[in-house]
């Protein structure tokens, strides 16, 4: 039976609670040893410090994005599990330290699945963690599900570091109210995002967002896999890859192609997650269209 298809009949047997996630992660082969990232340029722009968000966790759980408050423990437990193999292979703590284990995207095959609940839900428990910071990146620039949730779509992110190399990094990075945990907004729109995010500045642009502390886990939300292309290119730039598979929804044909985009070096992770079952828009395998209108 492969990886995939394990994982598959695990999903079939998870409890059909919602809000349950379950971990399984998976290890793929020994990947190649971490690259050491470029300098980052001598003419930066410094922008000025953005004031710290406030992370709101009553609008999170009215947005659907943090479990109801009954199941917080439940969903918390599970999210200690997720992150702890995560952890291992970023640091070597328990593990073999993986070739840009730091660097993390939370992926799936299709919308609608579970990958900004987990980045959050993920992202928050990270953060709990002594000797970790985590930054949570919008790398989902057609969705911007983050920036609009954390009131951070206007700035400045991703996009105008991968437009301006200039431009100083860390001074995209927001802060929030929540110790160890920062976000990088989407950034400012443009025409050629797909290219910007499918660029090799991408690469050289994340591997310097995670080289600026060696404690710095980078925790990517991404969108779907089988509709963008900007997405299977940041599987290549990350060292692990979280794929969030919706239990009684995600066609197994489509977790498997998926899983086809990511390259084998990386170490591979699922998350059966019992997602919203009444988000019908957009989840077709097949309907190629992926942006902001469909919202
Ligand atoms: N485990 C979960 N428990 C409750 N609601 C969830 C869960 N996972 C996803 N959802 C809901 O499903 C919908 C889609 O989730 P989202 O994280 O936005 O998907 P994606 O980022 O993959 O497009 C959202 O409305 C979210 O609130
Ligand atoms: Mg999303």
């Amino acid at each position: 039976m492969s990886l995939v298809e394990r994982a598959l009949k695990k999903l079939q047997e998870s409890s059909r609670e919602r809000a349950s996630v379950v971990p399984a992660a998976v290890n793929r082969p020994a990947p190649a040893p971490a690259g050491t990232p470029p300098p980052p340029p001598a003419n930066r722009i410094v922008m000025p410090q953005h004031a710290p968000v406030s992370v709101d966790r009553n609008a999170l759980r009215a947005a659907g994005l943090l479990p109801p408050e009954h199941q917080e423990r439940q969903v918390a437990d599970q999210f200690r599990q997720i992150k702890r193999p995560l952890i291992a292979n970023a640091t070597g703590r328990g593990a073999k330290k993986v070739a840009n284990g730091h660097l993390i995207m939370t992926a799936s095959a299709l919308p609608n699945e579970g990958k900004t609940f987990t980045s959050i839900n993920l992202a928050l428990s990270l953060a709990m963690e002594k000797d970790i910071t985590v930054l949570l990146v919008d790398a989902d620039v057609a969705k911007r599900h983050l920036s609009k949730i954390f009131g951070v779509e206007k700035e400045a992110g991703l996009l105008d570091a991968l437009k301006d190399d200039a431009l100083d990094l860390e001074s995209l990075v927001i802060p929030t109210d929540i110790p160890g945990l920062s976000l990088l907004p989407a950034g400012t729109r443009t025409d050629i995002a797909t290219e910007l995010l499918s660029s090799a500045h991408m690469e050289t642009t994340v591997a310097r967002l995670g080289a600026s502390s060696p404690n710095r886990i980078v925790l990517l939300d991404s969108p779907p896999l089988l509709l963008t292309s900007e997405s299977r290119a940041l599987a290549s730039v990350v060292g692990q890859v979280v794929v969030v598979v919706c239990a009684g929804r995600t066609p197994q044909q489509a977790v498997i192609d998926a899983v086809g985009h990511v390259p084998s070096d990386k170490i591979l992770g699922f998350i059966l997650n019992q997602c919203d079952v009444q988000a019908s828009e957009g989840y077709y395998y097949g309907d190629g269209y992926y942006g902001e209108s469909k919202d």
